[in-house]
């Protein structure tokens, strides 16, 4: 078992040393092929909405940047997009948008979650990732279907966290969240970012033990890229961006040294750094990747930050898994075993 002090070595081994690098990735490969297997899953993106409640300081959609065009995606684009991922073979999807607490959103997601379970024949799993909520609201989505929730805690020390967003979002509140989601019944994802200002390769080590702490089901991390205009954007960042790609590649191989069964996405910030970035975070231990199912016309909007890549991956080379199973964290099982069978959902 590795120590925070490991950790700590590992993260902050000089960038000119690729032969560590190369070393530790084929290694969390060994792992994950020998934990979860080598197939990666795939996950249908839908980008609902960039409308948001919330200013986290990085943000390009954070309520207070005016600049955002901004859009909701219809009903029947939303049922389109799911209906294409459900014939193309997906095992799931993900409804992810910015935050909004509203009656009328709550019940509109609701009434989606049904929509989407019906028009596959409950076949397509659904991941929603739609920021904190009360309890009863992500109550009342797990019981019209949705299995599995993913919620960032960005940054896992409350003084960084304290530091990227204004003083009314409340790192206490993230967590709270975040055990509520769990004792819900969902399979739950957190995850951080990498290379952020005032982040330490010390920082980085305690997100990964957090992680583990915490028992999460899913990752999904990926590098700090600025957001022109946004307060955080002027910050000085103690890594550049390419350091950031080898950061965050390193997280992602030592969490899945650190916790083998749990699926790790593979995420768009990578891709924005790298051509090759989310082919290069499967070859690093990450065994999942969420292609962009959102329509053409709205995509270019959702931008949480500078450059992000619009068109989707090559999947050649990769053993990739179409099949119709859900792709569920292994993890969860195992965490879940003895548990009330009608607390949990799986397949
Ligand atoms: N750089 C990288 N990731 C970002 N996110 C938001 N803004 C940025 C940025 N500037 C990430 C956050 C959020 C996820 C949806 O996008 O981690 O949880
Ligand atoms: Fe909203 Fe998420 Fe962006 Fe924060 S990171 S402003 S919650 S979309």
């Amino acid at each position: 078992m590795m120590t925070r002090e490991e950790l700590i070595g590992m993260l902050g081994a000089p960038f000119s040393d690729s032969e560590t690098d190369r070393e530790l990735f084929a290694e969390a490969v060994r792992v994950r092929n020998r934990a979860v297997g080598d197939q990666v899953y795939l996950r249908g993106l839908i980008e609902l909405s960039n409308r948001c409640r919330k200013n986290c300081l990085y943000c390009g959609i954070r309520n207070g940047n005016s600049a955002a065009e901004r859009y909701t995606l219809t009903d029947g684009q939303v049922l389109a997009a799911a209906e294409y991922a459900w014939r193309s073979g997906y095992g799931s999807v993900v409804i992810q948008a910015g935050e909004r607490t509203d009656g009328v959103f709550v019940e509109r997601i609701e009434r989606l979650v049904r929509q989407i379970k019906t028009l596959s024949d409950g076949e397509l799993g659904i991941t929603l990732s739609l920021g904190e909520q009360e309890r009863e609201t992500y109550r009342r989505w797990f019981g019209a279907g949705a299995h599995r929730y993913l919620l960032r805690i960005e940054a896992s020390s409350p003084e960084l966290y304290a530091r990227l967003h204004p003083a009314d979002h409340r790192y206490e509140k993230r967590l709270e969240c975040l055990g509520w989601l769990k004792e819900e019944g969902y399979q739950v994802g957190t995850g951080v970012m990498i290379g952020l200002p005032y982040q330490s390769v010390e920082d980085l080590a305690d997100d990964l033990l957090f992680f583990r702490n915490l028992d999460i089901d899913m990752c999904g991390m990926g590098p700090y890229i600025e957001f022109p205009g946004t307060p955080l954007a002027e910050a000085p960042c103690a890594f550049a961006r390419d350091e950031r790609l080898r950061l965050a590649l390193r997280m992602i191989a030592l969490l899945r040294l650190l916790m083998p069964d749990i699926n790790i996405a593979s995420t768009t910030a990578l891709h924005a750094l790298h051509p090759q970035g989310r082919e290069l975070g499967i070859a690093a231990g990450a065994n999942v990747m969420m292609p962009n199912l959102t329509p053409a016309v709205v995509r270019a909007n959702y931008k949480l930050y500078d450059n992000k890549p619009l068109q989707d991956m090559d999947l050649r080379g990769f053993n990739v898994a179409l099949d119709s199973g859900w792709g569920d964290s292994r993890h969860f099982s195992v965490r879940t075993a003895g548990a009330p069978v009608s607390a949990l959902r799986e397949k």
